[in-house]
């Protein structure tokens, strides 16, 4: 029996109105051209929306990152672009930064999540899909999932869980990778993925290798070196039997995260879990959502899907959220609803800093900098020894008063601390004895 491959490739091309939902139109020309490949490329497939995203789930036999897979997805996007312009649809094509497929559509816009394996005598799987979030916001839920022991009951109780996962982690920004085996790396993988803007785990493996779950983490303003709408990811999740249970996959999104993406891609807000007929984003353009679709998949054909979250046991997470988003919101323009600056560099808000740019003047000086370098004869006295203050007042040789001894450097940090503080102490004496320092 080959291995199957589960392929989940995604992309907005075009929603309505702005950018709350697909147009059926959109799904019923995709879910076609995917059912015309039913038994040539492809073995199964099922094709909805979360939000402005259309979701293409398939399987197949040829492994990941296949040309063909990617080419096919790549054909649909860009036939159901040409139907969202027909119709006006809101930002048509918006996720197809290429003009021509080239090999793979990793890098031109559209996300992927995929992965290959040997199906287990019953093999269930969820993909989760979410709209107006970043990749890094699985980072949470995975962790809790396969590495939070108040979570996920199989790793205290099942031995065949009991040793741990490794996860695979991004760094988005310096384009590198790096392992962790958990649990006894975990206070490393959560040095990195508590900032899940740059840091996104992109596979997560059992200790024999086996894959457990794998994520897409294009993140388009990174791409595109502009804003081009927010990344809106999907995941992939397998189940059961030496992997965490469905339940145990799940009940992670009963806590409401405050994610990135909501609004202009600018805004924090809280992740709602929710059934396929809420997954439109209408409130502030949201608020951000999560779609889960259950199967099994039995020699490749996926049997469900089942709405994993329409379910009113989630009821109570949506209310929270709804809370937290009126909570949020009472706080428009201001960080941490809005992004931090760094992040903000992504949005739009720079075009409007560009055009105040030449309305800011310099503040009249009132003191020299704070932080100066010192000449050498003052390093060296300094880094002989831990100066005392009466050496300081003394005028010492080789130390010049014209000037404020702030942030002098020395090899030994300590010391430095010692002495910035001593300088500062100073400075302030100064002032308050109303002599301009330096
Ligand atoms: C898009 C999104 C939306 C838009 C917003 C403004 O994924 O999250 O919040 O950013 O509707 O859209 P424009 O600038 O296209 O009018
Ligand atoms: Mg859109
Ligand atoms: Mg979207």
């Amino acid at each position: 029996m080959p291995k199957t491959t589960i392929s989940v490739i995604k992309a907005d091309v075009g929603s309505f109105p702005g950018h709350s939902r697909t147009h059926p139109k959109l799904l019923e020309k995709a879910a076609k051209m995917l059912k015309d490949e039913e038994g040539k490329l492809l073995t199964d497939s099922v094709v909805t929306h979360c939000g402005d995203d259309l979701e293409l789930i398939m399987t197949h036999t040829l492994g990941v990152d296949n040309e063909n897979i990617h080419k096919l997805a790549w054909d649909v996007f860009m036939e159901c672009t040409k139907i969202a312009k027909s119709l006006k649809l809101y930002g048509a094509g918006q996720d197809m930064l290429a003009t021509a497929f080239s090999g793979n559509v990793k890098g031109m816009g559209p996300g992927v999540a995929e992965m290959e394996f040997e199906e287990r005598a019953s093999d269930p799987v969820l993909v989760f899909m979410a709209d107006k979030t970043e990749p890094g916001a699985w980072n949470f839920f995975l962790y809790k999932i396969f590495a939070d022991p108040f979570n996920t009951a199989g790793l205290v109780i099942d031995p065949s869980m009991h040793k741990g996962f490794i996860f695979e982690v991004h760094d988005l920004f310096e384009k590198r990778k790096i392992r962790f085996t958990c649990p006894e790396e975990s206070y490393n993988l959560l040095a990195y993925i508590g900032a899940p803007s740059r840091y996104v785990i992109k596979y997560v493996y059992r200790r024999d290798g086996e894959v457990a779950a794998s994520t897409s983490t294009q993140r388009l303003g990174l791409l595109a070196g502009r804003y081009v709408g927010k990344d809106d990811p999907v995941m992939i999740v397998r189940s059961q039997s030496g992997l965490p249970a469905v339940g145990e996959i799940l009940d992670p999104f009963c806590i409401p995260v405050l994610v990135a993406g909501w609004m202009r891609g600018s805004h924090h807000g809280p992740l709602m879990p929710v059934g396929l007929c809420d997954a439109n984003c209408t409130r502030f353009d949201g608020p951000p959502r999560v779609l889960c679709f259950g199967f099994q998949i039995c020699n490749g054909k996926l049997i469900g899907p089942v709405d994993m979250f329409d379910d009113p046991a989630f009821d109570r997470v949506r209310n929270r959220c709804s809370e937290l988003a009126d909570m949020i919101r009472a706080q428009g323009p201001f960080e941490p609803h809005r992004l931090s600056l760094e992040e903000m560099e992504y949005t739009t808000l720079p075009s409007v800093e560009k055009e105040l740019a030449a309305r800011w003047e310099p503040l009249p000086p009132q003191f020299r900098p704070f932080f100066r370098d010192v000449d050498h004869t003052q390093r060296t006295l300094m880094q002989s020894s831990c100066v005392p203050c009466s050496c300081i007042s003394k005028n010492a040789d080789g130390v010049s008063w014209k000037r404020p001894f702030i942030g002098l450097r020395s090899d030994d940090p300590q010391q430095t601390k010692r002495i910035s503080f001593r300088s500062r102490y100073i400075h302030l004496f100064r002032v308050m004895r109303g002599r301009r320092p330096g």
